[in-house]
């Protein structure tokens, strides 16, 4: 889909030429996922409940402004494993106004968005403390380097939230956005040397959502599995690399793998199990990995499933509408969560992962994710690229988005993560 920006909208933005450059940029770029998920992807049956569960009282860090005391070594640590705690005096770790790269997309705030409670949570593993986020300590060690994080929309999110995090130490002129290819776009800190990249490849292979012009998810997916390659020499030298791919692969059963390859022009494919494609591809990357990564200058991440929250009869809200008006996260661990995310999907990324010979830290994100009902845009983002009109507003079930985040928000968190593992050097 291509879209415009329309008048009123840039007029918003004359003061920052970089904001639209971006704002149009991520509109071009990441219409894609919305607007089909929002019609007809994710509308699942609302069973019915008899009752509404109160959810339990959240829990207010009271020395939150304490320096935190790590009580296991990271590396020892499952900072995977542990809760949300209250601290509005570390979180959010920027403001939504003072982060000129954040768009439309994911201004919760400025669109509209009432509460801001969810800004103001903080991630407490059980065993250990994640140090405080500190930017310039970040790219200290980043400089000289370059991160990348690979993947889909999801990605995005997140890396917009990294450039949000570290950009505020870096003056004006010393800090600048670009595409560099139809692929990528990288936030460059010059007095660093360091560049924070996006690449979206939201199969990690070539499929036909690589193109910007077919990324609103609006046509079926068409995959071949085994093609790393053309993405993957993009990726050649990164310091950091950090990946996903989860979401696009949700949609259907079985996943339509290209006969031939789009290069030559073929259409003809065939319809094989999602599951055995998935894991085709994982391990496609995983090789690619393994015979261009070298581990000694190299760190590679993969982001697990990034959970949505469609089904508000997930969390007994029998009145719920999605995700729609959810202010607090999911405090009832008395049962595991069930949101709706595909556990084998999970299960299969964890496995290749974890079997590689290159070490590959698995951000395993979703569960603690998976408690963030609260952080969607939901209404106060965009849909097709355009902030919802009042009457989209009113009609929740279409076009809330229950899948993106507000940021700030969670996605910090988990750059607090990959942060806790660049810093401590592992
Ligand atoms: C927690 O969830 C379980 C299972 O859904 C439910 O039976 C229980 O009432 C809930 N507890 C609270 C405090 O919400
Ligand atoms: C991911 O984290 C959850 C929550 O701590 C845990 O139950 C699960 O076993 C972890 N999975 C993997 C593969 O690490
Ligand atoms: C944090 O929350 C407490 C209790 O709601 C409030 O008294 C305090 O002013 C808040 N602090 C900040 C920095 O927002
Ligand atoms: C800047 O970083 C790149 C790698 O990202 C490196 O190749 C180059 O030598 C660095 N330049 C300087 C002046 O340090
Ligand atoms: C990584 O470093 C170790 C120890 O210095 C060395 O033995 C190994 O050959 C290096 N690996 C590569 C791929 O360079
Ligand atoms: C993951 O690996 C375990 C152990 O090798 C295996 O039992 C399980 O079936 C695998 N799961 C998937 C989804 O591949």
């Amino acid at each position: 889909m291509v879209t415009t920006k329309d008048a009123g909208d840039s007029q918003r933005f004359n003061y920052f030429p970089i904001v639209l450059v971006v704002s149009i940029f991520s509109i071009s770029f990441f219409v894609f996922y919305l607007y089909s998920e929002n019609i007809k992807l994710f509308s699942f049956p609302e069973p019915q409940h008899q009752e509404f569960a109160q959810e339990a009282e959240p829990e207010v860090e009271d020395k939150a402004n304490q320096d935190r005391k790590v009580v296991l070594p990271l590396e020892k640590c499952d900072i995977f494993a542990g809760k949300w705690v209250l601290d509005n005096v570390t979180h959010p770790l920027y403001k939504e106004d003072e982060c000129e790269f954040l768009t439309e997309w994911v201004t919760c705030l400025r669109n509209g968005r009432p509460d801001s409670l969810y800004q103001k949570w903080r991630w407490q593993p059980t065993d250990c403390s994640l140090p405080r986020f500190d930017a310039k300590l970040l790219l200290n060690k980043l400089r000289g380097k370059r991160l990348m994080l690979v993947g889909d929309s999801i990605h995005y999110n997140q890396w917009q939230s990294l450039v949000c995090m570290v950009q505020s130490v870096i003056p004006p002129g010393k800090k600048s956005l670009r595409y560099i290819s139809t692929q990528t776009t990288a936030f460059t800190l010059e007095d660093y040397n360091a560049t924070l990249e996006f690449y979206w490849a939201p199969f990690l292979v070539e499929s036909n959502a690589d193109p910007p012009t077919m990324r609103d998810g609006k046509l079926d997916p068409v995959v071949m599995p085994e093609s790393i390659t053309k993405h993957g020499q993009n990726w050649k030298g990164v310091d950091y690399l950090i990946f996903n791919t989860y979401i696009w692969w949700t949609k259907y059963p079985t996943m339509k793998v290209l006969r031939g390859s789009f290069d030559e022009g073929a259409t003809e494919y065939d319809e094989i199990d999602m599951y055995t494609v998935y894991e085709k591809t994982l391990r496609a990357w995983g090789k690619w990995v393994e015979e261009n990564v070298n581990p000694n200058l190299t760190s590679v991440f993969f982001s697990s499933a990034a959970p949505k929250h469609v089904r508000s009869s997930d969390r007994n809200n029998v009145n719920g509408v999605k995700c729609v008006e959810e202010t607090t996260p999911i405090f009832n661990r008395t049962t595991r969560l069930e949101v709706g995310t595909n556990q084998q999907l999970f299960a299969i990324a964890a496995n290749v992962t974890q079997s590689m010979e290159v070490p590959v830290h698995f951000l395993n994100i979703t569960s603690l994710s998976e408690y963030r009902k609260d952080a969607h845009t939901s209404v106060y983002g965009t849909a097709a690229g355009k902030m919802l009109l009042p009457e989209q507003i009113s009609e929740p079930t279409t076009y809330a988005d229950c899948l993106h985040w507000c940021l700030p928000g969670l996605p910090d968190t988990w750059n607090e993560l990959v942060y806790a593992r660049i810093v401590s050097g592992s």
